[in-house]
């Protein structure tokens, strides 16, 4: 059995929901090990749609396991909406088949708190256009050694002691610096604990899960959030996210030697999107883009903000190539990109009067190159009933057989459509 990682080889919204529901069938656990319910996966079955923010997407599979990893921050309030969810809709949400790490740290209401503030304190320029979730106070805690960890949430007096502790610090910050209301410890603790009891049984230690399940002889898949460029080392800093989306992450994120990660899966999306500010080369601003945004309906799926919209971007991903060393690639919303007339492909970019083939390493370098570009002939013809390779038209073929080239990585998976079967399989 394999183990399989899927990554966002772009800036997120890649399609990594779609493919985990995809490829669930095939696999016995699905694990998520790092972000948050920043991340917003969505998984189109029938004439049902799901958003799933915390829980791995192979829920939807019954008899599948889903693990929650110690390198996920969860907000437990979050967590116990998505299983109510779930659970209204017939989905088995039971905690013999759900999981989360006891090393998860929690997202706390303080972490929400100073996420927005901050963002609205800073200059126009500066803003991140964070998701408001928490994600990167929560992080904060975690690396200064004062987290909450789920585990916690079995250990009220622990649980208070620590709230205690943090308050000092944050409710310096709200009253001295952003002029917000300061938090009591009772609200706080009060807040977490009415659901903090209820999720106390799904509380594991996913290390051994995962060990138990290659016992059985089991295939692992690791679900990642975000993606590669919004990696808070590799990515645009510092207008990215606050956890590390490479594929590599999977070990460290869920408790695994890295040396059983024997598949790794980027998820590319047939353009580029971005939500959220900084720098995106191949940005359009004009009826390309429009039409990227509009057949692609490209709205966040967790805050429903626009997505900005663009060409592929090669040479960013070339990066990715390098970062996540990818198996194979699935190329999703091919179908997208049916009606326009060229279609452009960024091959390298021109920086400080030279040519190079990835993004520069200077803080904002990717915000200062202009790409060069090829351009490739379009396609009129509707391929979201396409079922095998031969049903694209030549020049949807071109195009991915060109990607293949400029990677260096095969394209295994070809997604026209939201739906799990509008998904071509290559051998
Ligand atoms: P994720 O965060 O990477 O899981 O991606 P999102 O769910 O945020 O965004 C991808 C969106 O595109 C979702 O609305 C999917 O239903 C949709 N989608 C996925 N694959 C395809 C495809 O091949 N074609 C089209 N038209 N939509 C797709
Ligand atoms: P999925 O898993 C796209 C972006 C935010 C913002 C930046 C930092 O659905 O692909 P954060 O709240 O994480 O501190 O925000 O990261 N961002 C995403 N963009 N898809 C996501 O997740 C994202 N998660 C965070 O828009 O620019
Ligand atoms: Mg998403």
């Amino acid at each position: 059995m394999s183990n399989v990682v899927i990554m966002g080889a772009q800036w997120g919204d890649e399609g990594k929901g779609k493919i985990v529901d995809l490829l669930s069938r095939e696999i016995d656990v699905i694990v998520r090990f790092q972000g948050g319910n920043n991340a917003g996966h969505t998984v189109i079955v029938g004439d049902k749609s799901y958003i799933l923010h915390l829980i791995p997407s192979g829920i939807l599979h019954e008899g599948k396991t889903c693990l929650i990893g110690n390198g996920v921050v969860l907000d437990p309030v979050v967590f116990w909406k998505e299983v109510e969810t779930l659970a209204e809709r017939g989905i088995n949400v039971g905690p013999e088949r759900l999981m989360i790490s006891r090393k998860a740290h929690v997202i706390m209401p303080y972490h929400k708190a100073l996420d927005v503030a901050r963002e609205n304190f800073k200059c126009k320029d500066s803003k991140i256009g964070t998701t408001g979730r928490g994600i990167g106070p929560c992080y904060e805690d975690k690396m200064s050694r004062i987290g909450v960890r789920a585990g916690d949430l079995a250990d009220p007096a622990l649980l208070r002691s620590k709230i205690e502790a943090a308050l000092v610090e944050k409710n310096a910050l709200f009253s001295a610096l952003y002029g917000t209301e300061a938090m009591t410890v009772d609200a706080v603790f009060d807040e977490v604990m009415t659901v903090g009891e209820k999720l106390v049984p799904y509380l594991t230690d996913v290390s051994s899960c995962i060990e138990d399940a290659w016992a059985k002889g089991s295939g692992v898949m690791f679900e990642g959030a975000q993606g590669t460029h919004l990696d808070i080392d590799h990515g645009t800093y510092p207008f990215v996210t606050s956890s590390n989306t490479v594929a590599g992450n999977a070990s460290a994120g869920s408790g695994i030697p890295a040396g059983k990660l024997d598949r790794v899966v980027a998820i590319v999306k047939a353009y580029t999107t971005r939500v959220g500010a900084g720098p995106f080369p191949t940005e359009l601003d004009d009826a390309d883009g429009n039409h990227m945004q509009s057949v692609g309906h490209e709205f966040g799926a967790t805050t429903g903000r626009k997505r900005r919209c663009g060409w592929l971007d090669c040479a960013l991903l070339r990066e990715s190539v390098r970062l996540n060393g990818p198996t194979d690639i699935a190329l999703t919303k091919l179908d997208v990109l049916s009606g326009l007339k060229e279609l452009k492909i960024c091959v390298a970019y021109e920086y400080k009067g030279q040519q190079v083939q990835h993004p520069p390493q200077d803080q904002n370098g990717l915000a200062y190159v202009t790409p060069v570009y090829e351009t490739m002939p379009g396609w009129d013809e509707d391929v979201t009933g396409a079922t095998k390779w031969d049903d694209l038209p030549e020049a949807a073929r071109n195009y991915i057989a060109r990607i293949e080239e400029l990677l260096g990585v095969p394209v295994s998976m070809v997604s026209v459509g939201p739906e799990r079967d509008q998904t071509l399989m290559r051998k």
